[in-house]
């Protein structure tokens, strides 16, 4: 990926790209690969920082973690006030935080950037969400806009806000990934068990959804790997891959964080823990016994279905951003951050891996209304849930009724009549609090803080406002 926006960069009028990796052969075979990009290939830090005009800009490419802290460490030494160093890797958004602080007591600029788009989109135009200072954005500002994805005339990129801001909305960004991946796969599982169509069959269902509403990229990469066929068994591929899944962390990152600002991520959650329990051989080998409903699945009207299916992945996928938005507007809070929302969905719109048709309505959402409490209530989004909730809820019933796990599809539905819901069970839950724990409760009728001296006897039980 690390090449790829060099030789990005290096195609761009004006910039000039010093390389620097660990190995030099790593060095000497880019260079040689790619003439054209006239690198200049260095040996050493002293040397790379010799290269580079001032203010320089350096972008590290390295594994999260260590090796980054230890990147920042060297290039400090031979970066003056003024320069930027930026990590373009998938950090941790209180990683960012941390070394923004650290770096910036030298004068120099950190800036954390979340990069979305995968060794494609890091060379022919990636969706780029950096963090940092407002000085650092007024060099890199233009460099980054000269090498991302443009959607509808625009740049992917913005200055998203400040320190960790950047890599926070990537890590959202990624974890909404997760579970428009998980919604798809669970759409495909249903109409393929639901129907008995195959994968192939299935991929042209897909090739023609992204037609419409739900045109997207994950869509169109979907029905590719349908219809690809193993050429050593002529199998369809996606029947002799082992199914479980991998993550390297931000999907579980995003649903961390969401804990720790008390923010119901529910079908990203979802679609993390789905990839845990595929990656479960021993206990899914050990339960692979236990019984499932008796009788097989039978879909009388298969068209029907899978319209059913669509209106239910739509409206999931409406769930998993209007969720993702709501951390976004969390950690905007929590951390300081000016973060612009209808501008986060507009440059999601080209170059990154969510990228889909429907993000003009997120921003248009929050132009119509820079304070809408769920994205999901706009009246564009309020639209699609109407049309869509009653095809939802057979999808949902069937999955369960016949076996099928659909737990992204199920948790987003269960969000949903949770959000709409008059009352919810959470006032048992207060009075179960309050029984064991005197952990008080709050009251319809009135303001205050009561306590309950609960008790067998129901003449004992009475009510204490503890202000
Ligand atoms: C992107 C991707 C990219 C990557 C992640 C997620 O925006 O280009 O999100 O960052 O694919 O590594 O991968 P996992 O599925 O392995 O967690």
């Amino acid at each position: 990926m690390g090449s790829n926006l060099a030789r990005n960069l290096a195609s761009r009028e004006g910039n000039t790209v010093a390389i620097l990796n660990r190995s030099h052969e790593k060095t000497d075979a880019l260079v040689a690969e790619h003439p054209e990009a006239e690198f200049v290939a260095t040996r050493g830090y002293e040397e790379f920082a010799a290269a580079l005009q001032t203010p320089r800009t350096a972008i590290i490419m390295v594994k999260a973690g260590g090796p980054t802290d230890a990147v920042i460490d060297e290039l400090v030494k031979v970066f003056e006030p003024g320069d930027i160093i930026v990590d373009g890797g998938n950090a941790l958004f209180t990683d960012t935080i941390r070394r923004e602080k650290a770096v910036r007591e030298t004068g120099i600029n950190f800036v954390g950037a979340g990069i979305s788009g995968g060794e494609e989109g890091a060379l022919t135009g990636p969706s780029i969400m950096p963090g940092g200072s407002d000085e650092s954005w007024v060099t890199l500002g233009p460099i980054l806009t000269s090498i991302a994805a443009v959607a509808e005339g625009e740049p992917c990129v913005t200055h998203v806000g400040h320190d960790g801001a950047g890599h926070f909305v990537k890590m959202i960004h990624n974890g909404i990934e997760y579970a428009d991946m998980q919604l798809i796969a669970e759409a495909y599982d249903l109409i393929r068990r639901g129907t008995g169509k195959s994968p192939a069959e299935i991929a042209d269902i897909f090739a023609e959804w992204n037609r419409g509403e739900l045109e997207s990229y994950l869509i169109e990469i979907t029905a590719e790997v349908l219809r690809q066929v193993d050429a050593e068994t002529g199998q369809p591929l996606v029947d002799v891959i082992l199914d479980q899944a991998g993550a390297k962390g931000t999907g579980a990152w995003t649903v961390k964080s969401a804990l720790d600002l008390g923010i119901p991520v529910s079908g990203i959650a979802e679609a993390v823990f789905a990839r845990s329990l595929s990656s479960k051989p021993a206990q899914r080998a050990a339960a692979a016994d236990l019984p499932g409903p008796s009788a097989a699945w039978q879909v009388q009207d298969a068209d029907a279905f899978v319209e059913d299916v669509r209106l239910a992945l739509y409206a999931s996928k409406i769930i998993a951003y209007s969720q993702g938005f709501d951390e976004i507007i969390a950690g905007a809070e929590e951390y300081g951050w000016d973060i612009q929302k209808g501008e986060i969905a507009k440059i999601w719109r080209g170059g990154c891996i969510i990228r889909a048709r429907f993000l003009n309505r997120i921003t248009d959402a929050y132009a119509e209304n820079p304070e809408l409490v769920a994205l999901l209530t706009a009246p564009f989004f309020r639209e699609v849930l109407v049309e869509g909730q009653e095809a939802w809820r057979r999808v949902v019933a069937g999955a369960a009724a016949s076996g099928i796990p659909a737990p992204a599809f199920s948790s987003s539905l269960s969000y949903y009549d949770g959000l709409r819901a008059d009352r919810l069970p959470a006032a048992l839950v207060q009075g179960q609090r309050d029984f064991f724990g005197a952990h008080t409760y709050k009251r319809v009728d009135r303001d205050g803080t009561f306590h309950t001296l609960w008790s067998g006897d129901r003449s004992e039980i009475s009510a204490v406002d503890t202000h």
